[in-house]
């Protein structure tokens, strides 16, 4: 699979469905079934042999499951990939293959709530293994953070409320000197716009829930990486926790994978749009964006994404939280709710988990302002979208 020949949109839309394989339908069909029929003795016999690139039972592999593997490694440029029910089915099953009992990981302030709490939570309680976490825009936090039996850096590079970035080249450097698996949550830039892999990161995981499905009907997840350590994932973490993914699901994640060039292109224009009308607003006192020139990893962030998608986090000009209340309650394109890659324009204040979570000192250690909203710019007419900003501006 890898160097394969063809670019994003044929690899997304023609490299291997084969119709020919499938009486010529030209959408591939759904395979949904459980369990695979063999003629004979020799020949369950030899799949048992590979179960890693054998057809036996789906929640090992399923035919949908891998045409839509095949083109997701092909994209980022690996060897192969595994699909999962959710973005944290691939998140812990990969965690999990790299570390073990007494181990030691170095990740990153500002990764995914549930991520962080499933290192420094339940690796912690259940397994015994420590963390310790930098503030990973500089290098030198890292290298400072690993010990004798660190076995794994998690990354996230952009983090996705304030978009943080890791320099991936040197992170995989100073990884491989060590002997210390890497794995970043590259969620926020899929594939398309940042190649982990090429940099020298041993996997990616993401949330396909987000831009990969792009229509906000599945929740789903992915790992690419390494045949080797795919296929040792697949019969141990993966099999044995198994967070497989149903074919219906993966058949409709194929046909959202026609799209994903255009609809990526599409939301980076309008992201980049947004970011520069939010900028030179009045009431928005600062702006996150990795796209835009004030961004404080602007170099950074042009020198290893080729795009940037839909989201970004502004802070308007107010503590006050009836008029922050009043303003994302005013809001009618965009709708409140978690999540983000889909169609439609959301909007989500963290202020509202935060301050459920953490007392608001900590809020501020962490630089989060209760003003600071996120926001998915979406695939409507932009200029509807300021309209209905510049009206919950009113509110404030
Ligand atoms: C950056 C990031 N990573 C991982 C996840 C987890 O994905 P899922 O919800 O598909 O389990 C999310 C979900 O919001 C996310 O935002």
């Amino acid at each position: 699979m890898k160097n394969r020949k063809y670019k994003i949109g044929t690899i997304l839309n023609n490299d291997g469905d084969a119709y020919q394989n499938h009486k010529g339908a030209i959408v591939p069909p759904l395979y949904q079934n459980s369990l695979f029929a063999f003629e004979n003795w020799d020949a369950i016999d030899e799949a048992f042999s590979d179960p890693s690139s054998s057809f036996i039972y789906s929640r090992l592999h399923n035919p949908t499951c891998r045409m839509v593997e095949e083109k997701i490694a092909a994209l980022a440029g690996a060897e192969d990939a595994k699909l999962t029910a959710s973005g944290m089915g691939a998140i812990s099953a990969a965690i999990l293959h790299f570390v073990n009992h007494g181990d030691h990981i170095v990740t990153i302030k500002g990764i995914y709530g549930p991520a962080n709490n499933f290192i420094n939570g339940f690796l912690k309680e259940k397994c015994n293994i420590e963390s310790t976490y930098v503030d990973g825009t500089d290098i030198e936090n890292i290298k400072e953070a690993v010990k004798e039996n660190t076995k794994l850096i998690y990354l996230e590079s952009p983090t996705s409320l304030t978009y943080e970035l890791q320099d991936l080249r040197a992170v995989a450097d100073l990884a491989k000197s060590k002997g210390i698996k890497t794995v970043i949550d590259n969620t926020y830039a899929t594939p398309l716009f940042q190649k982990p892999i090429e940099m020298g990161i041993d996997m990616e995981v993401h949330s396909v829930s987000k831009y990969f499905c792009g229509h906000s009907d599945v929740v789903a997840g992915v790992m690419i990486g390494s045949k080797k350590d795919l296929s040792e994932i697949l019969t141990k973490e993966h099999a044995l926790l198994g967070a497989k993914m149903a074919p219906f699901e993966a058949w409709l994640i194929l046909r959202s994978l026609r799209t994903m060039k255009i609809r990526m292109n599409a939301h980076n224009d309008q992201a980049m749009k947004m970011s520069t009308w939010l900028y030179d607003h009045p009431k928005v006192n600062k702006i996150h964006f990795p796209g835009h020139h004030s961004f404080p990893q602007s170099a950074l962030a042009k020198k290893q994404m080729s795009g940037f998608g839909s989201l970004l986090s502004f802070e308007i000009d107010t503590d006050d939280i009836n008029k922050i209340k009043a303003f994302v309650n005013s809001l009618t394109l965009f709708h409140l709710g978690v999540s983000w890659g889909g169609h439609e324009s959301l909007v989500y204040a963290p202020v509202i988990s935060y301050s459920k979570e953490l007392p608001p000192e900590k809020f501020a250690e962490m630089n989060i302002v209760p003003g600071l909203i996120r926001i998915s710019v979406g695939l409507e007419d932009i200029d509807d979208l300021k309209a209905d900003l510049e009206k919950a501006f009113l509110c404030i």
